[in-house]
């Protein structure tokens, strides 16, 4: 029986819960993990130095700067969604050998094998659907949807809908004048008194009339 997610319905927000520095969540994200039930970094962050088995080591500065998770405001994230942060695990394929060889049993000519992939960015109202996976420093842009069981190798533009193995756009969630609108706006950055006054055309397709109250609020200020 599921003991984090009482049911699938419901979640937590990421940025309440999330303890590793080397994870930043905008406002409101949240992950639902009932299938899964383990907590968000115990789960969906693989490899990230900060978490509480690496708290230690990370903290006394030996491995300097590693890449980060950073996720925007108002996504969704499903149960089981992986993001892997595999640039900071120390096998490097391009040498003669990936084994990560230690010190302790190899001498001091040991090197430190890792090497970072860059920073892994999740933009602003980003649906993450369940058990894809994200690989190392991959960028998605705002508004993008990836299906169920994706996995994303390479970065995704803006409004897109990516699925399969290796992920691949499938279409947009909106046409191009609609999407640079959207861009425009930027909606998930507005104050909350000004998305509830326009939930109403927030919970609809009509971009062209959200973007008329963005004009006339722009206007009025
Ligand atoms: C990505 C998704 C949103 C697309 O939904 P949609 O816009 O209705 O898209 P369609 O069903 O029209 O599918 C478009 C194409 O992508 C394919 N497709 C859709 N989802 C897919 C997936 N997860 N994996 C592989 N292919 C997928 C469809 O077969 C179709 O292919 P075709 O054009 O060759 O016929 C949806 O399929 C999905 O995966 N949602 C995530 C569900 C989830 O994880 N929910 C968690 C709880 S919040």
């Amino acid at each position: 029986m599921a003991t984090i997610f009482p049911s699938w319905l419901g979640g937590y927000e990421l940025n309440k819960k999330v303890t590793n520095p080397n994870i930043i969540v905008g406002d409101f994200t949240y992950y639902s993990g009932y299938y899964h039930d383990k907590h968000f970094e115990d789960h969906c962050v693989r490899y990230l130095m900060g978490d509480h088995s690496t708290k230690a080591v990370w903290e006394s500065g030996i491995f300097g700067e590693v890449d980060k998770l950073i996720i925007g405001k108002f996504c969704s994230i499903a149960s089981g969604a992986i993001f892997m942060l595999a640039g900071n695990q120390g096998h490097r394929h391009d040498w003669i050998s990936s084994y990560p060889f230690e010190v302790s049993e190899f001498g001091d000519k040991v090197k430190a094998g890792f090497a970072r992939a860059g920073d892994t960015v999740i933009g602003n109202d980003v649906w993450i659907g369940s058990e894809c996976v994200i690989m190392p420093g991959v960028h998605i842009g705002d508004g993008s949807v990836i299906g169920a069981r994706a996995v994303v190798t390479k970065d995704v533009p803006p409004y897109s809908i990516v699925v399969g193995n290796p992920g691949r756009v499938v279409k947009s969630r909106f046409n191009g004048s609609e999407v640079a609108k959207l861009m425009e706006m930027k909606w998930w950055d507005w104050p909350l008194s000004m998305l509830k006054a326009n939930m109403d055309v927030m919970c609809s397709n009509d971009v062209e009339a959200m973007y008329q109250r963005y004009l006339s609020s722009s206007e009025a200020n």
